[in-house]
């Protein structure tokens, strides 16, 4: 759905996007994630036709995005990283006057407009005042808004940032929905957490590079092995130490009360072998786990500890 190769954004000097390149799928819901200044909103609006590039290819649905930006308007929603004025709109109107600037015929407008407000859980909201209403519901509005007009790609620039739990869950329940309706998404977040139970792949940016990108399960999967394998066997220890240091994955061996915890590097079939030499060796386990990956262990790992 979305390729880009070789982006490249300067400031001046500055290199914001530094020889990108991304493939994001129809219908993945992908998280871009990085610290402030890591590039993401550059990329955004990049991908929406909002900004130039120096240098690069960016295509969406097949098209080339940076030479076609009337029909990329027409395939992208794009809600940005801050909320607009709203000159007394109230919420019905203001989703008019949005349709307005598509060319999109006035009861076409409303008609999905209605939907669009159903789908963010704001139709019993659409005579309020759009200056009235909460953070979460402004934010959840400027996501109806951006699909006016239908686009296949929805881009979104830190869209749960400065939201309560309540509205960040809200607002999970919508991008659920719309990746049910199989939309593709970008949503991007310099909070990481923010995104692992929203997104099935992700990109992790910082300083302008893409330093990591795929499915999370793969990503998770990788950090895995940078999580200890515990071990607890029932009497003396020893001959599982034995075992273990045999082995040749096993790099580091500690004992807490009654655990012995490794550093492993094998994979599961790796696992599975030792686990069935430690047995046949007559070592009576009764637990034996490694804890899953976690995103965030990985993400501070790979931006060496910089907290986003
Ligand atoms: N219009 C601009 N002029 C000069 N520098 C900019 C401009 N916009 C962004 N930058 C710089 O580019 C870098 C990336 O910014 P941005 O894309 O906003 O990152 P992010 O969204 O990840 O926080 C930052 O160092 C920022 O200061
Ligand atoms: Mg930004």
């Amino acid at each position: 759905m979305v390729t880009i190769r070789n982006l490249t954004k300067t400031y001046g000097r500055y290199r914001a996007v530094n020889n990108l390149n991304l493939h994001i799928e129809q219908g993945d819901i992908f998280g871009f994630v990085g610290p402030n200044g890591a590039g993401k909103t550059t990329t955004m609006r990049i991908i929406c036709g909002l900004l130039e590039a120096d240098w690069g290819e960016v295509y969406i649905d097949g098209i080339d995005s940076l030479h076609h930006n009337d029909l990329i308007k027409q395939k992208v929603g794009y809600v940005p990283d801050f909320f607009g004025v709203y000159d007394n709109f109230k919420v019905m109107e203001y989703m008019e006057f949005y349709g307005s600037m598509y060319d999109m015929d006035k009861t076409v407008v409303r008609k999905t407009s209605l939907g669009l407000l159903d789908l963010v859980n704001l139709t019993d909201k659409q005579d309020a005042y759009v200056d009235n209403l909460s953070r979460g519901m402004k934010q959840r509005l400027c996501v109806a808004r951006a699909l006016i007009h239908n686009p296949q790609l929805l881009v979104l620039d830190e869209p749960a940032s400065g939201l309560d739990p309540r509205a960040r869950f809200e607002l999970k329940e919508v991008m659920k929905n719309l990746g049910s309706m199989g939309k593709t998404i970008i949503i991007s977040s310099h909070i990481l957490p923010e995104l692992g139970e929203m997104c099935n792949s992700i990109g992790i940016m910082e300083k302008g590079n893409l330093i990591s990108s795929g499915k999370v399960e793969e990503i998770t999967k990788q950090s895995r092995h940078a999580n200890p394998l515990t071990i607890q066997v029932l009497g003396n220890k020893d001959p599982a130490i034995q075992i273990l240091r045999q082995t040749p994955l096993v790099e580091k061996i500690s004992i807490r009360d009654n655990e012995i915890i490794i550093a492993f590097t094998g994979e599961d079939e790796e696992m599975a072998a030792l686990l069935t030499s430690l047995v046949s060796g007559g070592v009576q386990i009764y637990n034996f786990h490694r804890e899953e990956g976690n995103l965030e262990t990985l993400f501070m790992e790979m931006t060496g500890g910089e907290k986003a």
